[in-house]
């Protein structure tokens, strides 16, 4: 989980940016560098593994000034070697970031059209060669960096500074969130206020598309147009904590705000954005042409996304999957296939019933691997493979990011599976591997639906039930849907398949139980439209959650509509889950209640 620090100070700025990388240890990282500014000249060290390496590297390599940046890496595009550590440069400019820029390939040859030699298999080299074309081609910093920023598509936060500009420093939010730290003739750009903690407590949260100017003396902030915005400054306390709220009222939006950086941490564990494949982290290995099926054990959430993991694995690698609910699976004696993988889907890592059930298969000499969020963790440790999420530390009881990074790391599974299995072309695999790249990015556009979430809560948060209804991967969205909203607003909810209305729930359906329709553009929405009709006959009332085609489809029935970005049916899971996540989030907060810590559950459920 990267981390980002930059200074413009008034005393020398690499043993500070040491101190604030330090801060940022608790993201995990794998590498990492310092650039600073110096009498018209830039320099730079950087180094593999622990901070202790940079520190000893520092002794040999000088980083004179009082202006820097610094980056703490995890490594996403490129393995973790100092080559491929922070901050890039390329002429005068130096960069540091976080996320992914989903259209770098296309960027990265236009710089190369235009002569840039590559350095790096990053990403994120990309940004310091743009600024540099720009500034070659006579533009002055304030306008080569817009330009750049414009340029860039994806999720990410970065900070640039520039060779003969020792006080000047830009920064830019889009997903990956950024902040601006306020000090005494001085300023700092950090990835969370814990960076700049040590110099300051008057932070400036940058919003979404955000990006900013700073000298030590001024801070210009800029939207998505380029045009200049108010910002302002707010005082945090307890940054002493590690997982502080920033400033959001509640874990949980917090974290529903950092899927655009946890999936994309995710992703650049499973994806090689450069070669456009799909392989498995940290040398792990899983033969999947020896295995004739896969078991999905997991609880709750976790369960759910093995769930819309069995669409994938069935489709994409033509893999038998059984799914189960870990607290059912051992006691139903089921009949193994000796041949099969084992996956346990669990944040945690520690759930009771999802360990149980790793030993049994473990005991009936199935190979087991675990998609975990806790790399330390009883079921990490116990199971042949680990497959991690990198969601961070997850601190809302109702899981958000967890869930989506879960989905990252099994869609990329699937891909790699497919591919092994001989059933995707290396044209699938492409085209797989860019719609999960484009992930981070389409979930910040899926983010814009929370003031329209939050108007709509005031009605739902009256409902007494509530159904969810979906068909193919919408159907456990659906259920995760109501799952979220039950669990934090105590509604009551359920999730069904889109098509089992007419076998039963029908006959809940009046004026008063609001049905929640996910339909995104896919070859289901047709049907889960007439579903929709069906229920807008018996009085019910619909939201449609679905993307601008959809919504042209079922024009006239839905009571409520909230537009998703439209995407590829491969990744809609993964977006949908954002529309779902902010509504329960929001009813919520409108009944009331204790929504990061909901009343009789736990964050880790150890028990049986
Ligand atoms: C719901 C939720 C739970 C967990 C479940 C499994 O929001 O968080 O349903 O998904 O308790 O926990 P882990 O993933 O830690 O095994």
């Amino acid at each position: 989980m990267c981390g980002i620090i930059g200074i413009l100070g008034t005393k020398p700025a690499a043993p500070r940016i040491l101190e604030a990388l330090r801060r940022l240890e608790y993201r995990g990282y794998d590498s990492a560098g310092i650039a600073t500014l110096d009498s018209g000249e830039m320099f730079r060290v950087r180094a593999p593994g622990k901070l202790k390496n940079l520190e000893a590297a520092m002794e040999s390599v000088k980083t004179p000034g009082n202006a820097g940046i610094g980056h703490t890496r995890w490594a996403t595009h490129g393995a973790p070697n100092e080559n491929n550590a922070h901050p890039h440069t390329a002429g005068r400019v130096a960069i540091v970031h976080n996320g992914i820029i989903e259209n770098f390939r296309e960027l990265r040859e236009e710089a190369e059209a235009k002569g840039c030699e590559f350095k790096t298999q990053t990403d994120s080299e990309t940004i310091a060669h743009l600024v540099e074309i720009e500034l070659d081609a006579g533009k002055p910093p304030f306008e080569a960096v817009k330009t750049t920023i414009a340029k860039l598509r994806g999720a990410f936060g970065v900070a640039i500074i520039i060779k003969g500009e020792e006080d000047l420093m830009f920064g830019a939010r889009k997903g990956s969130p950024l902040i601006i730290g306020v000090g005494n003739e001085e300023t700092y750009l950090g990835s969370d206020a814990f960076a700049v903690a040590p110099f300051t407590d008057k932070v400036i949260y940058l919003k979404e598309g955000e990006w900013c100017a700073l000298t030590r003396h001024s801070i210009n902030v800029f939207n998505d147009d380029g045009e200049q915005v108010a910002y302002t400054i707010d005082t945090v306390l307890g940054v002493a904590d590690v997982v502080d709220k920033g400033p959001y009222r509640h874990y949980m939006l917090k974290e529903i705000f950092e899927q655009p950086e946890s999936t994309a941490r995710t992703i650049g564990a499973y994806v090689n954005a450069v070669d456009q494949t799909a392989q498995l982290p940290n040398e792990q290995e899983l033969d999947f042409t020896s295995f004739d099926r896969v078991y999905i054990i997991a609880c709750g959430t976790a369960y759910y996304a093995g769930c819309v993991a069995k669409y994938w694995f069935e489709k994409y690698a033509k893999l038998p999957v059984e799914t189960d609910i870990a607290s059912e699976f051992r006691y139903r004696e089921p009949a193994l296939s000796k041949n099969a993988l084992a996956i346990f889907v669990t944040q945690s890592g520690e759930t009771a019933d999802t360990l149980a059930a790793l030993r049994y298969c473990q005991e009936n000499g199935l190979t087991t691997a675990a998609v975990v969020n806790v790399p330390t963790s009883t079921i990490a440790r116990e199971s042949d493979a680990i497959l991690p999420t990198l969601a961070g530390a997850e601190v809302g009881v109702a899981s958000t990011k967890a869930f989506t990074a879960q989905l990252c790391s099994l869609a990329s599974l699937a891909v790699i599976a497919g591919r092994a299995r001989g059933v995707l072309t290396e044209k699938d695999e492409t085209h797989l591997t860019e719609q999960l790249m484009q992930i981070p990015g389409r979930i910040t556009e899926a983010l814009k639906v929370e003031n329209a979430a939050k108007e709509l809560a005031v009605d739902l948060s009256k409902a007494r039930d509530v159904l969810y209804l979906g068909r193919g991967t919408m159907f456990p969205i659906a259920m995760e849907g109501a799952l979220k909203l039950k669990e934090i607003s105590y509604i009551h909810a359920e999730g069904y398949a889109a098509g089992e209305l007419k076998h039963g729930p029908i006959a809940l359906i009046d004026e008063n139980t609001p049905v929640v329709m996910i339909a995104p553009t896919d070859p289901l929405l047709e049907k889960t439209i007439s579903n929709m009709q069906e229920v807008a006959a018996r009085h019910g009332k619909v939201l449609l959650i679905t993307d601008e085609n959809g919504a042209k489809v079922g024009a006239d029935t839905p009571a409520w509509t909230l537009i998703a970005p439209s995407c590829d049916p491969f990744i809609a899971p993964i977006l949908y889950s954002v529309p779902i996540q902010l509504l329960a989030y929001y009813v919520a907060v409108e009944k009331g209640t204790d929504v990061d810590q909901p009343r009789n559950l736990a964050k880790s459920v150890t028990v049986e």
